[in-house]
């Protein structure tokens, strides 16, 4: 990172700790119980104070609610700026930057998602009558790439667990699994198909889709997803490598096999179903030990299952953490 150090006078106000802004701003409006929406994002321009990446009031999404986030002292939000200019999403291309530069033809909207397989109620949905249900919570997760980077995000989303609920998984279903988009006109990277096989795949065990923490994110930073991070719905499972946090999603089914991922499929002695974060078992490519955090110069260590042990460690009980990377 290249840090210019600014006169005091140069820096206007709505540049200083924008991420202390917007979570204090979610602190205010969750202490008088106000939901999220037009009165908050009134009182902070999101576009200037976070670094003017999407397009001015647009996408704001009214009622998000705050929802469990663990924080720990030494952890701030990620700037919007980097969440967005740093982003990985293949079908826009393979540099960190591509999805943001190639991703402004795609069109998140209409969308439909189909779920079938292993349910009672399978159908194809309109993107609103899958959200709508549901009531939109905040969640500021960790999220850790496997590449040994990692960012503080403050997504907003459903739990994934009422939404499996929802279409009722009969007892032979053991596993739901994800597909993104095919949409090589607006998506330049699947025009080469050495990439990636498409669509790219994912796949969560029942019993992890259930668990409080993942949801499907349908925006962040209190606006809709950006496109490149995976409009208008994608998964976050915030124990897990960032590779399992499917994007676009347009189809969600229920199998009793365990479905392969994309990245398995690509290099299986690399890449497992599981994923879980462990810093005591090293990628061939990248030790996991340590990682570093998006803005920061100094590594730190990482955290088993990224921080959230206490939540999601019992869905590992008897098994070899050590083997299921
Ligand atoms: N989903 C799709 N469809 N295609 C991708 O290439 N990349 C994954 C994941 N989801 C990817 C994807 C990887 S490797 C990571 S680390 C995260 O998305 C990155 O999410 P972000 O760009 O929003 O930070």
């Amino acid at each position: 990172m290249l840090i210019r150090q600014k006169k005091k006078s140069d820096v206007a106000s709505y540049e200083i700790t924008p991420q202390k802004l917007y979570l204090d701003r979610r602190r205010f409006m969750g202490g008088i119980g106000l939901a999220a929406g037009s009165v908050a994002l009134g009182v902070m321009p999101r576009t200037s104070a976070h670094g003017a990446v999407l397009p001015p009031g647009a996408g704001e999404i009214p009622g998000i609610v705050n929802g469990y986030s663990k924080l720990g002292e030494k952890d701030e939000l990620t700037h919007l700026n980097a969440v967005t200019t740093y982003n990985n999403f293949y079908e826009f291309g393979t540099g960190k930057e591509d999805p943001g530069v190639n991703s402004g033809d795609f069109k998140p909207r209409p969308w439909q998602i189909k779920v079938d397989g292993l349910c009672a109620k399978p159908g194809t949905l309109d993107l609103d009558d899958f959200v709508k249900p549901h009531t939109i919570e905040e969640r500021i997760y960790r999220m850790r790439c496997v590449e040994a980077w990692s960012m503080v995000i403050p997504w907003a989303g459903i739990p994934l667990g009422d939404i499996v609920k929802r279409f009722e998984p009969l007892g032979s279903a053991k596993y739901v699994s994800f597909e993104t988009i095919v949409r090589p006109e607006e998506m330049p990277g699947q025009r080469r198909s050495h990439i990636l096989p498409w669509p790219y795949v994912e796949g969560l065990r029942l019993d992890e889709a259930a668990n409080p923490l993942a949801i499907l994110a349908v925006g962040l930073y209190g606006a809709v997803l950006p496109n490149q991070n995976g409009a208008p719905v994608r998964l976050v499972v915030p124990w897990k490598y960032g590779f399992k946090g499917v994007k676009s999603i347009v189809r969600m089914s229920f199998t009793e096999e365990e479905p392969k991922n994309t990245w398995q499929v690509m290099n299986p002695p690399e890449y497992g179903f599981y994923a879980n974060v462990n810093p005591t078992v090293d990628h061939p490519r990248w030790s996991q030990a340590t990682e570093r955090r998006i803005g920061e110069f100094f590594r730190r260590e990482t955290l088993m299952f990224n921080g959230y042990q206490e939540e999601v460690g019992q869905l590992y009980a008897g098994m070899d953490l050590a083997k299921n990377y």
